[in-house]
């Protein structure tokens, strides 16, 4: 094929990176602006470089004819995201689009590469609107962590500086090194668990404590002075937010002597 050809095949590629990026971009600017929070971090794309598609297609032994259905990643998108849970949300996320369909996935998380390599891959069909009419191209989402990207990135230059033949002590400490990556990922993972949890439990606090203000409120207006001046006697003695039971414990009590009125 000629440069001229290879240019016009690559057209609906770029187009797609282009549209794919933009996308995933405005999820992220979409949930941030609401306040909400977003599975991704950053964004990147590329259309793979010509050099590259013919060493690909020779070393698989693909025909010219046959580079457009065999070789899945001329047109790359890359995710980034803080938490490995986020990685799941994403592909759920595509899962679920309607303008585009996943034809093939690869968990590299659950089965990492032999050389450390970890990232989840899908394979994607994407219609895309050229000049000349309706194209249906694939292309290639890796989604990965922030530490995955880091490790990944540094192996790539590796890789690329002993041409693909790392020396076995030097790959021996990379998989070492994307474990540890990996054992980051998790401790943050844990860190968040923790973090919504005291989210979730501050949450209950304030809403039980909501509840005591207003019944102790209403004992007041019923006449029940006196109940009303215990409790509340009874709640500042509480140490702040500390204990939740003892809160709790106050809030079903007042409840059970205001069901009485209720009845
Ligand atoms: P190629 O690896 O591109 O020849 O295709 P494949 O059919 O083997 O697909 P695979 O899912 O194994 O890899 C696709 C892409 O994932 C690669 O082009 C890289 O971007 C990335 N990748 C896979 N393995 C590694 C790895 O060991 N190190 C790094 N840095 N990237 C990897
Ligand atoms: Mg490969």
């Amino acid at each position: 094929m000629e440069l001229r050809e290879w240019k016009t095949v690559l057209v609906p590629y770029e187009y797609a990176v282009e549209e794919l990026k933009v996308k995933f971009k405005n999820i992220r600017k979409e949930l941030r602006n609401n306040g909400e929070y977003s599975p991704i971090e950053f964004v990147t794309g590329r259309v793979k470089k010509i050099s590259s598609i013919i060493s690909k297609a020779k070393k698989l032994n693909i025909n010219m004819d046959e580079i457009e259905e065999k070789i899945e990643d001329i047109a790359g998108i890359r995710i980034m995201c803080q938490f490995v849970e986020d990685i799941y949300t994403i592909v759920s996320l595509i899962k679920t689009r309607k303008d585009m369909t996943v034809v093939c996935e690869k968990d590299y998380i659950k089965n990492y590469k032999d050389s450390g390599y970890r990232s989840y891959h899908v394979i994607i069909k994407y219609p895309i609107q050229t000049a000349s009419g309706l194209k249906e191209i694939l292309a290639e989402i890796q989604i990965r962590t922030l530490a995955m990207n880091f490790w990944a990135t540094i192996e790539h230059s590796l890789k690329y500086k002993y041409q693909h033949d790392i020396p076995e002590d030097i790959a021996k400490r990379l998989r070492r090194a994307a474990d540890a990556a990996f054992l980051l990922d998790q401790e943050m993972s844990e860190i968040r668990e923790e973090i919504m949890r005291a989210q979730i439990m501050f949450e209950m606090k304030s809403l039980t404590v909501r509840d005591i203000l207003d019944s102790i409120q209403k004992l007041y207006s019923l006449g029940e002075t006196e109940k009303a001046f215990k409790f509340q006697e009874r709640f500042d003695k509480l140490n702040g937010l500390e204990d939740l039971r003892e809160i709790i414990i106050l809030r079903n009590e007042i409840d059970n002597i205001l069901a009485k009125y209720n009845q």
